[in-house]
């Protein structure tokens, strides 16, 4: 029987990547998206990926949005990917407390909220599969990102406390750090400063979302049983430690 995967964000960028290459492997897919529903229904249409609209940094709507996925799907959600994120950028000295306050939401509280709403389910099963989407810039800080890369360095931090906490239930907790990837998030950086960024990527290269769909996959597999609190940077040789 198929295993029902839920993407947080999944109907853009790279949760819409995430969410194909998933429905390719044989998985049951649910893509879940926030704001754009016009983005949403064009990537249904074209891909038969059902969409679920909710908030991921809504403690409620989360347990309501997971209990609809299994309803939909048939099934309890086996697999979780915590994709979804935003940018607030602006240095410090000029950054409202607005802006710190909706990515730390968005991108940190999203991951407990939905993690907090499978995880009973994944216990009771002794399976489960959660791979948090953090950040490069969540490992080495970004100028202009403090409330980014706080969220993104908190989701590494998660993944390694409730990797030990579900190592015994059969439930593997994997973050991937990607780099700079090539999606609507990254072009609204300032051209000049994205050059800049992108000489520095010793692949010479923006990344492509299917990059970071292909660790995904990885991580998720049943047999990938052994492999949990880890880390995996998918970014062009840009960092590393
Ligand atoms: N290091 C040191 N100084 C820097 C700098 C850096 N990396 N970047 C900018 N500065 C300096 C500039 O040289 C400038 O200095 P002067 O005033 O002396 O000329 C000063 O900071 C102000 O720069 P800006 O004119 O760019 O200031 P701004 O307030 O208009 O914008 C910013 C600042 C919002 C941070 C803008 O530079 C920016 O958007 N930077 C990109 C941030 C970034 O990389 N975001 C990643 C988004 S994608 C993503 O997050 C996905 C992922 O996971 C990788």
């Amino acid at each position: 029987m198929a295993r029902v995967a839920l993407v947080t964000g999944g109907t853009r960028g790279i949760g819409a990547a995430i969410s194909i290459s998933l429905k390719g492997a044989g998985y049951k897919v649910a893509a879940n998206y926030a704001a754009s529903d016009e983005a949403a229904k064009k990537f249904s249409d074209s891909t038969g990926i059902p969409v679920f609209k909710f908030d991921v940094g809504d403690f409620a709507a989360c347990q309501a949005g997971v209990a609809a996925v299994a309803q939909a799907l048939g099934g309890p959600v086996e697999v979780l990917v915590n994709n979804a994120g935003i940018t607030r950028d602006g240095v410090m000295h000029k950054m409202s407390a607005d802006n710190w306050d909706a990515v730390i939401r968005t991108n940190l509280s999203s991951c407990f909220n939905t993690s907090r709403a499978v995880i009973d389910g994944m216990r009771e099963r002794k399976f489960g599969r959660i791979v948090n989407i953090g950040s490069v810039n969540g490992q080495a800080g970004q100028y202009g990102q403090v409330n980014y890369a706080a969220a993104k360095s908190g989701i590494h931090g998660f993944t390694k406390a409730l990797a030990q906490e579900g190592a015994r239930a059969g439930i593997t907790v994997n973050a991937i750090a990607p780099g700079y990837v090539d999606t609507e998030m990254v072009r609204a950086v300032p051209a000049d400063v994205l050059e800049k960024i992108i000489a520095r990527i010793p692949r010479g290269r923006l990344g492509r979302a299917e990059d970071i769909a292909r660790g995904v996959l990885f991580l998720v597999a049943d047999d990938a049983d052994f492999i949990t609190g880890s880390t995996m940077s998918i970014n062009g040789g840009q960092h590393m430690y």
